[in-house]
């Protein structure tokens, strides 16, 4: 992939992955969605986001089947653990579980997927006592703000997060006033999820956008592959699309080739501008 993005550990990743919510739970679609995730990694998406709340476990039992025999250095796996789970012995105990069902035995990210009732230091030190085992590579968050982040830089141990999943896309750019900044600044990348406001469903209209199917179109590409190159147009964004179909992973992976211009960027801030306030996260 031409666009990737290095971590605090060094560690260089597509900017492009693949996202896995909903997928594994529909048998009767379950050989598609195989085949969508395998294309997106022949294609460079070798980075995959899951969670174990994901159907109970059924998208990480997918992607376990869909990396079956692949080379798991090659891979970049993040999956994440439920607040119930934070805290405890139940965070080794949901680990084992979640890597059982992949086939796997490290994960290359492990993220706290929102704050629950763990105090946040409980979890940080379950998280940095796994990493220090060697079972994960690297540990970060999802759905942190910015207070929750200014808690966690306070937190011991807390400063080796790497990583903050949140939802992020030309729709909903609220984090780009105060939160974005912060995690540039503390070596925090965005991983961004609901990349495209989910097909478009979080924000009507969207993918019938005038002037986003305008600038599409002079590029010789679709609004989706338009959206996914504006998330990842900053160097610190890895953007996780989901599909079931390889069609558009395939699509979506090509987004990768699309290089913006400032006036392309200009136009698009004119009809999704950028935040000028503090706005709340979003939260799907
Ligand atoms: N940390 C969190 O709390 C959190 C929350 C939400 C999501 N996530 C992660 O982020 C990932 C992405 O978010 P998401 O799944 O909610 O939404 P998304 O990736 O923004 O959108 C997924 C939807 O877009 C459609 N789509 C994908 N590629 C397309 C294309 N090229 N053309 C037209 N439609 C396309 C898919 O339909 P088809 O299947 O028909 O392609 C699907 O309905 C998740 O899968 C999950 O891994 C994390």
């Amino acid at each position: 992939m031409d666009h990737t993005v290095t971590l605090a550990n060094g560690v260089t990743v597509p900017a492009l992955g693949l996202g896995t919510w909903y997928l594994g739970d529909d048998p009767r679609t379950r050989q598609q969605e195989l085949e969508g995730l395998r294309a997106g990694v022949e294609e460079g998406m070798t980075l995959i986001d899951t969670a174990e709340m994901y159907g109970g476990g059924r998208s990480e039992a997918l992607v376990g089947e869909a990396i079956a025999g692949m080379d798991r250095e090659k891979l970049f796996l993040v999956s994440k653990v439920l607040p119930n789970n934070a805290g405890g012995k139940k965070m080794e105990k949901a680990l084992h579980d979640s890597m059982q069902r992949m086939g796997v035995d490290y994960l290359d990210l492990y993220l706290y997927h929102w704050r629950g009732g763990y105090p946040l230091e409980e979890t940080v030190d379950c998280l940095n006592e796994l990493q220090a085992k060697g079972r994960i590579r690297a540990w970060g968050v999802s759905n942190f703000d910015i207070d929750d982040m200014e808690e966690l830089w306070e937190t011991p141990g807390g400063q080796n997060c790497i990583v903050n999943q949140v939802l992020y896309n030309v729709s909903s750019r609220g984090t780009e006033y105060s939160l974005l900044p912060w995690m540039r600044e503390h070596g925090v990348a965005l991983m961004a999820y609901c990349p495209l406001a989910q097909g478009g469903g979080l924000a009507r209209g969207l993918m019938q956008n005038k002037v986003l199917q305008g600038i599409a179109d002079a590029h010789g590409i679709t609004v989706p592959q338009l959206i996914l190159a504006w998330d990842i147009r900053d160097g610190n964004t890895i953007a996780i699309p989901r599909s079931s179909r390889a069609e558009h992973t395939l699509s979506n992976a090509a987004a990768d080739k699309v290089v913006l211009t400032e006036e392309d960027l200009r136009r698009i801030d004119a009809v999704f501008p950028a935040p000028t306030h503090k706005v709340y996260l979003d939260i799907q």
